[in-house]
């Protein structure tokens, strides 16, 4: 089947690259010269785990090519995929990316002939894709839809893990307009034996929203519980959350084996969560509900709480190292997360900016993050990639994004190269009993 996809950041890109390793012709469109040329060189623009591998199969074998030429591209296509970026505008979800994609391929589906269908997988809140795409479609190309067909197909991956999460996703949700949509979507995915929910477009869209704030929310209801524990004192968070979830309704038995769901590790107390969906989608759900005459009371608890988070963190230190004014810290980890080098919304930058705004001096490290972290030219901030070089003559150390490498530092180094060695695990990723035992002070999220 022969497919366009609009935009080239990780989703457009892992979409078009897995879908063309299926054995589809794929097109990805991106107006951006010098990344259709690193896509057309074999070359992944972004940091993901086997992206360029599959890449390079998909471009040398003529599977996969990218262009700057949007009409093209959807002329010669069956199927046109909007991945493009969602951010957060004034007061709610911007949409001008997917406008502008939808006006550029309802204008290419004037001339055309045959039944084309356009599949919304950007995240938008619900009713984009039925009023705001529809009516942008039927505009630029003179035809009601019907005439060519309409889905919306959210994405569920993760970064860092993204060819994984689509080679085997857990299901594939898919809204669709009308019958003829839903069986070319179907075809889109002919190759992948996982549940499919076919259901209406404005469930799609709320299914990804309600997926991404679940996830959210544990993080959140982690990060309040710990700060009752830290504010009570001789209470850990871990130890109460490891005893919550051997609820059998949280960790079902099969035998004697004890079943731990992958989604209680987002009821990990730490700095918050960061990246490019979740912040958004939270803000842009909660301005949607407040739009609809709704009143989103958890999911702005939920941002209130992770706002907080890394504040309190910078708070801690204040207390247990005094004035913050003129001290040596060092951060460990500047990714959102490990397995990635983006740094959009990472808790890592809102504590260092608070260690900033105190007056510290910040010396900074990450395997992958640091160039993009350089680059938002934060005064005050040193960075090395050499994790040692980073923690020499500091004061306090904070872990911020549990890189192995940094989880596994020897607790006799921060000794050895700290000047005062306070060592702040914001992760709740470090063994306490070892650092202290080789003369560090401990500092983590939810104990005192
Ligand atoms: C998230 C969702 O997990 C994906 O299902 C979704 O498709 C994606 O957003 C999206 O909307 O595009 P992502 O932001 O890449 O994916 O990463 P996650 O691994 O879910 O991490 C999000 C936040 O949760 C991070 O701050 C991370 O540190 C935190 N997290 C992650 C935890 O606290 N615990 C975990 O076990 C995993």
């Amino acid at each position: 089947m022969k497919i366009a996809i609009i935009g080239t950041g990780y989703v457009g890109l892992v979409t078009g690259a897995c879908l063309a390793y299926k054995g589809h012709q794929v097109t990805c469109v991106d107006k951006r010269e010098g990344i259709v040329a690193t896509i057309n060189n074999m070359e992944s623009p972004i940091y993901e785990p086997g992206l360029e591998g599959i890449l390079q199969q998909v471009v040398s074998s003529g599977s996969l090519k990218a262009t700057g030429d949007t009409k093209a591209a959807v002329e010669e296509a069956a199927v046109t995929i909007i991945a493009v970026g969602t951010p957060l505008g004034e007061g709610g979800i911007d949409l001008g990316q997917v406008k502008q994609a939808a006006q550029e391929i309802g204008a290419a589906l004037k001339g055309k002939e045959e039944y084309h269908v356009v599949c919304v997988k950007s995240t938008v809140v619900p009713t984009t894709t039925d009023t705001v795409v529809k009516g942008i479609l039927e505009q630029f190309s003179g035809k009601q839809s019907g005439e060519f067909g309409l889905a919306m197909n959210p994405e569920f991956l993760r970064e860092g893990n993204a060819v994984a999460d689509f080679m085997l996703p857990d299901r594939i949700v898919i809204g669709a307009d009308d019958a003829s949509s839903l069986e070319v979507m179907k075809r889109v995915y002919a190759g992948f034996e996982v549940p499919m929910v076919a259901t209406n477009l404005r469930t799609a869209e709320m299914i990804k929203y309600t997926a991404n704030a679940l996830l959210a929310t544990l993080i959140s209801y982690a990060n309040e519980i710990a700060g009752f524990c830290e504010a009570t004192g001789d209470v850990d968070v871990q130890d109460v959350f490891a005893a919550v979830v051997l609820d059998r309704r949280l960790t079902p038995r099969i035998g004697e084996e004890i079943i731990c769901p992958e989604v209680l590790s987002y009821l990990q107390a730490g700095c918050g969560y960061g990246g490019s969906c979740f912040p958004k989608d939270l803000q842009a759900l909660e301005a949607y509900a407040r739009e609809k005459g709704c009143n989103p009371r958890l999911v702005s608890a939920t941002i209130a709480t992770n706002a907080e988070q890394a504040e309190r963190i910078v708070q801690r230190l204040e207390g247990a190292l005094g004035s913050l004014e003129g001290k040596k810290t060092t951060v460990l980890g500047l990714a959102f997360k490990p397995g990635t080098d983006d740094i959009r919304d990472s808790p890592a930058l809102k504590i260092i900016r608070g260690l900033l705004a105190k007056g510290a001096k910040v010396s900074a490290t990450d395997p992958f993050a640091l160039e993009r972290a350089k680059a938002l030219g934060l005064q005050g901030v040193t960075y090395t990639e050499d994790y040692e070089a980073a923690l020499r003559g500091a004061e306090a150390v904070l872990l911020v994004t549990p890189w192995r490498q940094y989880v596994e530092i020897p607790a006799e180094k921060y000794v050895l190269l700290m000047a005062h060695p306070l060592v702040v695990d914001c992760r709740r990723a470090l063994d306490r009993g070892r650092l202290e035992g080789a003369g560090a002070i401990y500092i983590g999220v939810g104990l005192t």
